[in-house]
């Protein structure tokens, strides 16, 4: 029986905890918070839009996909519906003046960027289906918390750190949950057939995590694919009615964005071996695996290469780690490495690997690349790409022992006596 711990983060997004690892998915802080900090606003989309109408985006350990979500999201927001809206400004001005060439839309296109076709393209893996199939139905938004809640499981760690409302707040839509729960339903209609998936929705302990619309939909769904009885006939008429009744601010999402444009293609797999098979070259790639020591099969030389030849020449790969180990591999994969840095907290949150050195825009310090030719630099291996995690690390772990680099704690010591 699978084994869900959710709660709700300081955004009002749901956050999951790993009993396995005692660990969490997602930070306190806020789970959709995070993904737009250390995924989205450092890729600058608005740059690439001005440039481009299609992109192809890697979201490596989708999880519950807040990042293929916040995407979705801010896609929408800022870059879908303000195109729609600086046309229709530009329309009205000048309507009766669009000569038969459409010389004036065209002499405005520095503005306007509407009638383009965009083409979304996202690749979503993870090893974990149950998590995948359940990101449609997560709440990413809750409002207001039910009265005297509290954490549907006892952990002192999480239960301290919750309630300290994030700096950033972020306007989530409400259609993005239909637009996953429409492409995932059309790719992997053997959601409807997982048992694990179903016993979760209807447990009532988690009901106050999943989206109520979009669990209604799935049912009606369910009922409709299954053999036809007047009660399943009159349920799909029902979903019918309830589709086209469903809350305003939902449709008008649907509309800006579930179109045959936005390919959302979630693979249920090691990530090595997708992308072994993958011929894509993407533009952005999100690298969310857990921390080196946990996950280090997904932070090894050998998958960063592999990383290098699915990178766009003007690519980028965002990640929230700011290992020295992880900044190591990537250098020795052939990347340019830069720090990811966030002006709401005023510290750097991560690291970015390009193929283009004038893509980054925080170099490493002096400090940095000297930690990278300590101990705490030694990168993971995985030759074959097809080692386990316990193994990477038990190979890591002695290639440590064995070396005579500088340790990390002597570099620091000597570094700050040397300012
Ligand atoms: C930190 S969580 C990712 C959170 C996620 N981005 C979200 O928005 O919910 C790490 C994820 O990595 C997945 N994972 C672990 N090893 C993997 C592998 N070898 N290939 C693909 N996914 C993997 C886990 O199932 C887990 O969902």
């Amino acid at each position: 029986m699978y084994k869900l711990y959710p709660y709700f983060t300081n955004d009002g997004s749901v956050g999951l905890y790993s009993e396995k690892d005692n660990d969490i998915y997602h930070s306190t802080y806020g789970a959709l918070t995070e993904a737009y900090e250390k995924f989205i606003l450092p890729s600058h989309l608005e740059k690439f839009f001005d440039k481009n109408s299609k992109i192809k985006i890697l979201d490596i350990c989708f999880g519950i996909g807040y990042n293929s979500k916040s995407f979705a999201n801010f896609f929408i927001q800022n870059i879908y519906n303000a195109t729609r809206y600086t046309d229709n400004i530009l329309r009205e001005q000048y309507n009766d003046k669009i000569d038969t060439n459409n010389a004036l839309v065209k002499n405005a296109t520095h503005f306007n960027h509407d009638e383009r076709n965009f083409k979304i393209y996202i690749k979503a893996i993870d090893v974990d289906e149950i998590l995948a199939f359940l990101s449609p139905f997560v709440i990413c938004n809750k409002k207001r918390l039910p009265k005297n809640y509290k954490l549907p499981f006892e952990n002192e760690k999480i239960s301290r750190m919750l309630n300290k409302p994030p700096k950033y707040k972020i306007e989530f839509s409400d259609g993005i949950n239909l637009l996953f729960y429409k492409k995932i339903t059309e790719n992997h209609p053997e959601i409807f057939e997982n048992s694990e998936i179903s016993r979760l929705l209807n447990d009532k302990k988690y009901r106050m995590f999943f989206d109520p619309h979009i669990c209604r939909l799935f049912k009606f769904d369910k009922n409709k694919r299954d053999v036809c009885t007047p009660l399943k006939r009159l349920n799909a008429f029902l979903h019918n009615i309830y589709y086209r009744n469903l809350s305003k601010r939902y449709k008008t999402d649907l509309k800006a964005s579930i179109s045959k444009d936005f390919i959302f293609d979630l693979k249920i797999r090691d990530a090595r071996r997708e992308l072994l098979g993958d011929k894509n070259r993407y533009d952005f790639v999100f690298l969310d695996a857990f921390t080196p020591a946990k996950c280090p099969a997904l932070w090894s030389l050998e998958f960063f290469k592999l990383l290098y030849e699915h990178l766009d020449e003007n690519g980028m790969i965002l990640t929230y780690s700011n290992s020295a180990a992880v900044r190591n591999a990537f250098i020795h994969a052939g990347f340019f490495v830069g720090k990811i840095f966030n002006p709401t907290l005023n510290k750097f949150t991560g690291t970015v690997a390009v193929k283009n050195k004038t893509l980054i825009e925080h170099e490493l310090s002096g400090y940095d690349l000297g930690l990278l030719k300590t101990k705490a630099g030694i990168f993971y291996r995985d030759e074959n790409l097809n080692g386990l995690n316990d193994e990477i690390l038990k190979a890591h772990k002695t290639e440590v022992e064995k070396s005579d680099l500088l340790s990390s704690s002597k570099y620091i010591k000597t570094y700050k006596s040397d300012k």
